[in-house]
């Protein structure tokens, strides 16, 4: 038999009461905690810890269980508000809700998203933001004390589309006040789900004021950029902050990264434009290996480094829209 000495979740949709047990019965540290992976993997339970326990600034929300109350939510929150099953990722389900009439399309969307069936939905207010970052932060031990202490990563910007992310960048230029709240709001949801590792925690940026969003208790996508930009990535970041390494998040280069997509449905897939996608100055790619292509998949992402975020952009979105997916193999056949 196995005996871990750390059970380090991956992915979000878990049999988190599993992990509970784990923990409770003292067979292996769960990464950061079991509380952790269970509460974010519900929309629910974080959003009432961080708003309702920490008092921290989020959009307006309400929970509903039926396509009457999520009317009566709608009206009560105001137009447009955004409709998400409370355990769904990358956007599934979700919309946005701009009037009346939209009501009835995105309650059948929000249930055929949902990861399970009959799921409550959170109704949120749409937050105007001037752009939203998401804030790496490690939880780890520092060396001088032996106690655990908080690291933040540069500030990562992201564009999203159809609730995804399709590109990063850091560091996101932001005036000091918004970064000191950004942090303070990182530290207190962090602290909060305790235990070690990396952190992504997504955060909404208004002029000075920030939204708490969401937050994942490990590695983010739209961290991937620092496998170019940091002198650790967020893997190595998290490993060291789980083993009780020294936690050094220091930016080498500004960068960006650029999701490559699908674009077709295909069992067994190849790629072209590799090589014209690397000769792309300062530009690396990483292919995730998926053995089935969909046209909304993410297949693999670009990642370059420049003197600014800008050229790092383009630099990426070049690359990337170099890259074409094609039918291949069928490995399954
Ligand atoms: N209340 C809101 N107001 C404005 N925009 C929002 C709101 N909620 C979500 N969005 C937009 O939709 C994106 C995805 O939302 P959210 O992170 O809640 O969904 P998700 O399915 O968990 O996505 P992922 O798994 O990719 O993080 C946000 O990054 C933001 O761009
Ligand atoms: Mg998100």
């Amino acid at each position: 038999t196995v005996k871990p000495d750390f059970v380090i979740p991956e992915i979000e949709a878990l049999a988190t009461d599993e992990l509970v047990k784990i923990e409770e019965e003292g067979l292996a540290t769960v990464v950061p905690t079991a509380r952790a992976a269970k509460l974010t993997m519900n929309r629910e339970g974080i959003r009432r810890l961080a708003a309702e326990e920490l008092g921290l600034p989020t959009s307006g929300y309400e929970f509903c269980s039926s396509f009457e109350e999520f009317q009566a939510a709608a009206d009560r929150l105001g137009y447009p508000n955004v409709v998400k099953p409370v355990m769904s990722s990358s956007g599934k389900g979700q919309s946005v809700v701009k009037s009346q009439e939209d009501l009835e399309a995105a309650w059948e969307y929000a249930m055929s998203g949902a990861r399970v069936a009959n799921q409550r939905v959170i109704v949120e207010q749409f937050v105007e933001f001037d752009y939203e970052i998401t804030l790496l932060t490690v939880r780890g031990i520092d060396p001088a004390t032996g106690k655990v202490a908080t690291w933040f990563c540069e500030p990562i910007g992201h564009r999203q589309e159809d609730g995804d992310y399709v590109e990063s960048w850091q560091p996101m230029v932001m005036n000091e006040r918004a970064l000191d709240n950004s942090r303070s709001v990182a530290a207190r949801i962090t602290n909060a789900l305790g235990g070690r590792g990396v952190f992504g925690v997504e955060l909404f940026v208004s002029g000075d004021d920030v939204y708490f969003s969401e937050v994942s208790p490990r590695p983010h996508d739209t961290g991937l950029v620092t496998l170019g930009t940091q002198r650790f990535s967020e893997f190595e970041l998290h490993a060291k902050a789980i083993l009780g390494l020294p936690v050094d998040v220091t930016l080498v280069s500004p960068g960006a990264s650029a999701v490559v997509y699908g674009g077709m449905d295909s069992m067994g897939v190849s790629y072209s434009g590799l090589a014209e996608a690397l000769a792309v100055e300062e530009t690396d790619l990483r292919l995730f290996g998926k053995p089935e292509a969909f046209p909304t998949r993410r297949m693999g992402v670009v990642i370059s480094t420049a003197e600014n975020t800008d050229t790092a952009r383009e630099r990426a979105a070049q690359a990337a829209s170099a890259i074409t997916v094609h039918t291949g193999e069928d490995i399954f056949k």
